[in-house]
């Protein structure tokens, strides 16, 4: 994938991962849009980086997300790229917490539906322009998962199946699908305590970049390398490996 002239969307950008892809996308000459539920931290992202093109958007509900589309409809009508980024997580104990179910519904929302239906909605506009591609970012976590986190785990396997199968489907087409697996990453969605294996968050985009440069389809960052080849040989012990982070 060429990393240089692309309008991109990416959501979620107004932080972590997102923010620092943003900042590397803009510096090699790409045209940038980002998305996110704070307009607080919309601004600050805009602040550090003027040249950004931000929306707020809770993509958790279908009508925010549609009035998303129809304004990239009618303003980047060059959008060729999509990044679902944006994610969230809920660490709880599943049975006795009383908001689960309301809980489950909008990390399904985040997680997986809307860029099911970003792409869906998004998939004639990127199409028609050079160089199209989506870009869904996952987890090692789908390789084994963790228990504190009872929905995400599943939100991004599915968001990991659901790839698979779109890049098969469009095998003929000239839209490239890729995924990115990142390992625990040092960013504000740890709320201050990553886990002492977390890697720079630069680094993380780095490692990134890199692979969407070399074509990889599947990009398994750092640590998420390690944990798929683990499973892969012996997933009982991958499974109590990340069960035992600190
Ligand atoms: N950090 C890690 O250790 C790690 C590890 C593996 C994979 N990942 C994946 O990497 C991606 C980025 O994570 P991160 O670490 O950069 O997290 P982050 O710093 O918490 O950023 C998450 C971004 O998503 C946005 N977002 C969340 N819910 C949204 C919604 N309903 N509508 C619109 N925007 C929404 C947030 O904006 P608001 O706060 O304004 O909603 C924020 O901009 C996620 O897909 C995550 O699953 C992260």
């Amino acid at each position: 994938m060429k990393i240089k002239n692309n309008t991109v969307l990416i959501t979620g950008g107004s932080s972590g991962i997102g923010f620092e892809l943003s900042k590397v996308m803009i510096q090699n000459g790409n045209k940038v849009i980002i998305c996110g539920k704070s307009n607080e931290k919309l601004l600050a992202a805009k602040k550090a980086e003027p040249k950004l093109i931000t929306y707020q958007c809770d993509l958790a509900k279908t009508s925010e997300c549609e009035e998303l589309v129809d304004k990239i409809k009618i303003n980047h009508p060059k959008l060729n790229i999509i990044v679902n980024n944006a994610a969230i997580v809920n660490k709880i104990d599943f049975l006795n917490d009383e908001k689960a179910l309301e809980l489950a519904e909008n990390e399904y929302q985040t997680n997986l539906l809307a860029p099911i239906r970003l792409i869906k909605l998004l998939y004639n506009t990127i199409s028609a322009n050079e160089s199209p591609a989506i870009i869904n970012i996952t987890s090692g976590l789908i390789f084994a998962p963790r228990v504190i986190y009872p929905f995400y785990n599943s939100s991004k396997s599915a968001l990991h199946s659901f790839t698979q199968t779109l890049r098969i489907y469009l095998k003929n087409e000239k839209t490239e699908v890729f995924e990115v697996m990142f390992p625990a990453v040092n960013t504000p969605w740890h709320k201050g305590t990553p886990p002492k294996i977390a890697i720079r968050v630069e680094e993380a985009v780095s490692q990134m970049i890199k692979g969407l440069e070399k074509g990889e389809s599947e990009i398994r960052v750092g640590g998420a390398k390690i944990l798929y080849l683990m499973s892969r040989v012996a997933p009982g012990f991958a499974l109590r490996k990340v069960n035992s982070i600190k």
